[in-house]
């Protein structure tokens, strides 16, 4: 039975009475409107720990003024029943003047690995996630923390900051989540429509293509990127970024790359998806 808390010292005194009682906490951050990607991390968590904490918070200080903050889909029941049929032990959702005071004005801030990609179109969007899960890590205390990979940079970045400020926490980057057509399975997903839903198919056909060139010997970054460029251009209204980086830098592959991450954002209307693989390392999308 999955206890609700929504005040960040109870949430913290959960986590720690589990310490005391041996058990190993597993946390999966999110900001709700569960599908079965986060469900993924809930089963990741539960093979590597044994009191599983999901956190359940639409944060403000991650959207930039004119991002869906407000049409951000909140659907607290059916989320709930989600993790109470998972087996998830607390559920921390707080609200927002429980998160920051009007006094609040510190922030954590990752230079270099959230400059590119993400951080070149949403300026101030990791700021606000790596604030945030500060707050949460502080809260959880020692533990294990589940990310997803569909967030490639947020997950590197998140890493980052807990090896630099010698946090206690172990982050973990689970795989993408899709549905059968190859669709990564994302929260915003429900705002398109029925003919958009098929045009998102774009961003996997071009992730498909460079994957299936890798697979025949292309190792060229920037064929790379054209072959993935090539249908999300076509099916999108407005693309972000198409970019074959490092996977662990982000920024230009080394000569002869054993991976490459290509990593896509565009726009359907009002829309913004992204989406990613890891040539060399993950399945074919
Ligand atoms: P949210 O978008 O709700 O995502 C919560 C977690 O679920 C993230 O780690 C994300 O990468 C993961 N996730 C989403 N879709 C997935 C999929 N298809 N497959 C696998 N994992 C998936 O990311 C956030 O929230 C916030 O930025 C947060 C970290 C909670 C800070 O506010």
């Amino acid at each position: 039975m999955s206890k609700v808390l929504r005040k960040p010292a109870e949430f913290r005194q959960a986590c720690e009475d589990a310490r005391a009682a041996q058990r190993h906490v597993g946390l999966v951050p999110t900001m709700g409107a569960l599908h079965d990607g986060h469900f993924s991390l809930i089963d990741e968590a539960k093979s590597r720990a044994d009191f599983i904490a999901l956190t359940l918070f639409v944060n403000p200080l991650q959207f930039a003024p004119g991002e869906d903050l407000t049409r951000y889909p909140r659907t607290f029941e059916s989320d709930l029943a989600g993790c109470r049929e998972r087996g998830v032990d607390v559920v921390f959702a707080p609200e927002p003047g429980a998160m920051y005071s009007p006094e609040f004005q510190t922030g954590v801030s990752v230079k270099g690995i959230s400059e590119p990609l993400e951080g070149g179109f949403r300026p101030s969007h990791f700021d606000g996630v790596t604030t945030v899960v500060t707050k949460l890590f502080n809260l959880a205390g020692p533990c294990i923390a589940m990310f997803g990979r569909k967030d490639y940079q947020q997950w590197k970045v998140l890493s980052r900051m807990a090896l630099d400020l010698d946090m206690p926490i172990e982050v973990v980057g689970c795989p993408i989540i899709r549905e059968d057509d190859g669709l990564a399975l994302s929260s915003r997903n429900r705002y398109l429509s029925t003919s958009d839903r098929t045009r998102a198919l774009g961003i996997v056909a071009g992730l498909r293509q460079a994957f299936d060139a890798w697979e025949h010997g292309e190792r060229e970054p920037d064929v790379l990127r054209s072959l993935a460029e090539e249908p999300v251009r076509g099916a999108f209204d407005r693309l972000d970024y198409v970019a074959a980086v490092d996977p662990e830098t982000l920024a230009a592959p080394s000569p002869s790359p054993r991976r490459i991450l290509i990593a896509v954002a565009a726009h359907l209307g009002t829309t913004r998806l992204i989406d990613n693989v890891v040539l060399g390392e993950d399945a074919r999308p």
